[in-house]
């Protein structure tokens, strides 16, 4: 039959790992396509046809996964990365990408942007016109006067037409009163204001990128621009596209 969408993402998971070689410092993506690749990695490595191959992860979760299957870590250091390979929730024509969507996308930046090349694994249904087409871009602010900051996110965006933003909140089950929301809290202790765009972002991004990385109290965002050096995309088919 045809293949499930977790089977694609597994797909283009393993075709990027066939870009590794011994000896490398790899960055370590985060989510459900990146787990896949760790995967694959740690069998590699156990079979001994890896040597020498260690990785850098881009978040708590994807640290305790690599050590589980045996990929020995590295922290981000002056030590170059040769490759990352890591997931995606959007993917424009560009190969600009809008990250995130699970909460890592500072170290996720931080990581592949000290790399020399950057694969993005992805299965079909992530490739998009325009980013923001699909859902929240979301942007990483410091907790001390999120609501401050949402607002001044808003401002930069005031006046277009089915633009709206918010910060992110996880239910967390609570006895006998119920649920209760709370902010989501990334790994680096920090809160998410998700952007919503109707139809995508139809500006010039640098600007839009620009601009929200001026506002103090912003630590940084998810679009993703110009960083990817490579898409491998697993088609609904079965067969990988590559596109550079
Ligand atoms: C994590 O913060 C993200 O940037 C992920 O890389 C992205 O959400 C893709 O995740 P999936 O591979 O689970 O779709």
């Amino acid at each position: 039959g045809k293949p499930t969408q977790d089977e694609l993402k597994r797909l283009a998971a393993h075709r990027a790992v066939e870009l590794v070689e011994p000896c490398m410092t790899l960055g370590l993506g985060t989510g459900s396509t990146a787990a896949h690749a760790l995967d694959r990695l740690g069998d590699l490595l156990r079979a001994g046809a890896l040597p020498g191959v260690s990785g850098v992860p881009t978040s708590l979760k994807t640290e305790a996964h690599a050590a589980r299957v045996g990929i020995p870590l590295l922290p981000l250091d002056a030590a170059s990365i040769a490759l990352s390979i890591d997931g995606a929730d959007e993917v424009d024509p560009d190969l600009n990408l809008v990250k995130g969507r699970g909460g890592s996308l500072l170290r996720e930046k931080m990581v592949e942007g000290a790399g020399a090349r950057f694969a993005v694994i992805v299965d079909e249904s992530k490739l998009v016109p325009r980013l923001g087409c699909t859902g929240a871009v979301p942007v990483e602010v410091v907790p001390f006067g999120a609501p401050h900051t949402l607002g001044l996110i808003r401002g930069l965006f005031h006046g277009l037409p089915g633009f709206h933003a918010r910060l992110r909140t996880t239910t967390v089950p609570e006895g006998e009163q119920g649920s209760e929301q709370q902010p989501f809290v990334t790994d680096n202790g920090n809160y998410i204001v998700e952007m919503f765009f109707d139809g995508g972002i139809r500006g010039d991004l640098r600007d839009i990128s620009d601009r929200l990385l001026r506002i103090t109290g912003v630590v940084e965002h998810g679009m993703f621009l110009g960083m990817a050096t490579v898409a491998i995309v697993a088609k609904k088919d079965g067969t990988v596209a590559v596109m550079e």
